[in-house]
């Protein structure tokens, strides 16, 4: 193991250029790169103009970095793109605490997609799949002739599958094809070779095929990750006891496991969004998961161990890349991915995971403790004074006057600027 660490005490409280020059000497930035990250707008336009549609300008968000992470032994700085305070924050408090008890343990299956093709207009959709089936090392090679250079890296179209569902249009039969995407996200990969077997499912089946589409609810693309936090760290036996009493919760009422997925996707979302991933995709893939029982439940679990220390585990579809679309275009998103220093889509798969989990105990830890609102509404408080037109050391003025005095609206902000500034700043 290098001596590198990514314990960093301190960090929080240094102004962003300080803190940027810390990550450029971790990461062994490039001062070009270090410009991409500090300028106020890391995306060129015609760079943005290719990437959507209509492109009219940039929606910035804040990059943080969350610190103190150890996965699997080694040493992690996480980028995270997100509009909401507290986050990196939180993360980077579990991640301090888990440390105590080796960091996080993180693990991933092999990166398998699966895509779906539709056949409807059979007349015996049975003896259909057992006819498509028969064929499947055809419809394979068929799939892989759309990607050589996956299949040279040991990826492509490796089984196919189907089922024969019942919906309220008749009986349609589904094949599914599952190939391993190596480092891409797959989406495209899968899609091209979905629509390239189609005739040849059409020709077998006799069918008609509809949809050529890949699934969200990525069953075969899982991460995982499980840390212990010492009871002594985190706070005693009672906060292990609470924080199991908050999970019993979540485990038994959907409403409340939405609310506790939602914030183990602050975390997920943030480094997804860092590192140019797609969001929606990684979105419904744990929505789709924590319900596959035919019941919503929480991504994670949470025991106590026999020393009476707490243990938890996260695991969720995560469907990652780190080569192809906008994460091989975004300037910000290599950078960033030059900061995590992952070289798969696993690792990057299992370092989110392991965020997830760090993100879902920090906030159990806080609900079932002191609550979230008063970390929640220090950081609430400069937002709102910055929104009341504070600017500079003001910022920090006016919030801190709206904490001590326990009122935190827009209004008390906007008087309290008034008051320091005398009405013109
Ligand atoms: C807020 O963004 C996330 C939390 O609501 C998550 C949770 O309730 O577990 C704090």
């Amino acid at each position: 193991m290098s001596s590198k660490t990514s314990r960093l005490p301190g960090f929080h409280k240094l102004t962003p250029t300080e803190r940027l020059r810390v990550v450029k000497e971790w990461a062994g930035l490039s001062d070009e790169e270090v410009k991409l990250l500090s300028a106020e707008g890391g995306l060129p336009l015609d760079v943005a103009d290719r990437m959507v549609e209509n492109v009219v300008g940039f929606m910035p968000l804040p990059l943080g970095i969350a610190t103190n992470f150890l996965i699997n032994g080694k040493e992690y700085l996480i980028p995270m793109a997100i509009e909401e305070p507290s986050v990196i924050a939180a993360a980077s408090n579990a991640a301090r605490m888990a440390r105590a008890k080796g960091g996080f343990k993180a693990g991933s299956t092999e990166p398998i997609m699966i895509g779906q093709v539709q056949v409807v207009d059979l007349e015996d959709p049975f003896t259909a799949l057992i006819k498509l089936l028969k064929i499947k090392e055809e419809v394979l090679a068929e799939a892989n002739r759309k990607d050589p250079v996956l299949v040279k890296l040991g990826g492509g179209a490796k089984d196919l599958t189907g089922r024969v569902i019942d919906t309220e249009m008749g009986y349609m039969l589904i094949a599914e094809l599952h190939v391993d995407v190596r480092d891409a996200m797959g989406a495209n990969a899968v899609n091209t070779m979905c629509e390239a077997v189609a005739p040849l499912i059409e020709e077998v089946t006799g069918g008609r095929v509809l949809l050529r589409i890949l699934t969200n609810l990525a069953v075969e693309r899982l991460a995982w990750a499980e840390a212990v936090f010492d009871k002594e760290v985190i706070g005693g036996p009672e906060v292990v006891e609470a924080i199991l009493k908050a999970y019993a919760f979540a485990s038994a009422d959907p409403y409340r496991a939405a609310t506790h997925n939602k914030g183990i996707m602050n975390g997920v979302v943030a480094v997804a969004l860092a590192t140019a991933n797609d969001t929606r995709a990684l979105e419904a893939g744990a929505h789709a998961y924590a319900a596959r029982s035919g019941r919503y439940l929480p991504l994670t679990s949470w025991w106590r161990t026999e020393d009476g220390d707490l243990a938890g585990r996260i695991e969720m579809p995560m469907a990652v890349g780190v080569v192809g679309g906008a994460t091989a275009v975004h300037p910000v998103a290599k950078v960033a991915r030059k900061i995590l220093g992952v070289t798969s889509a696993r690792e990057l798969a299992e370092v989110m995971a392991a965020v997830g989990l760090a993100q879902n105990f920090a906030a159990l830890r806080a609900l079932a403790t002191e609550g979230i609102q008063r970390g929640h509404m220090k950081l609430h408080a400069r937002s709102l004074a910055m929104a009341a037109g504070a600017r500079g050391h003001l910022v920090d003025l006016v919030a801190r006057r709206m904490v001590e005095e326990g009122v935190i609206r827009l209004d008390r902000a906007k008087q309290i600027l008034e008051e320091l500034t005398g009405g013109g700043e």
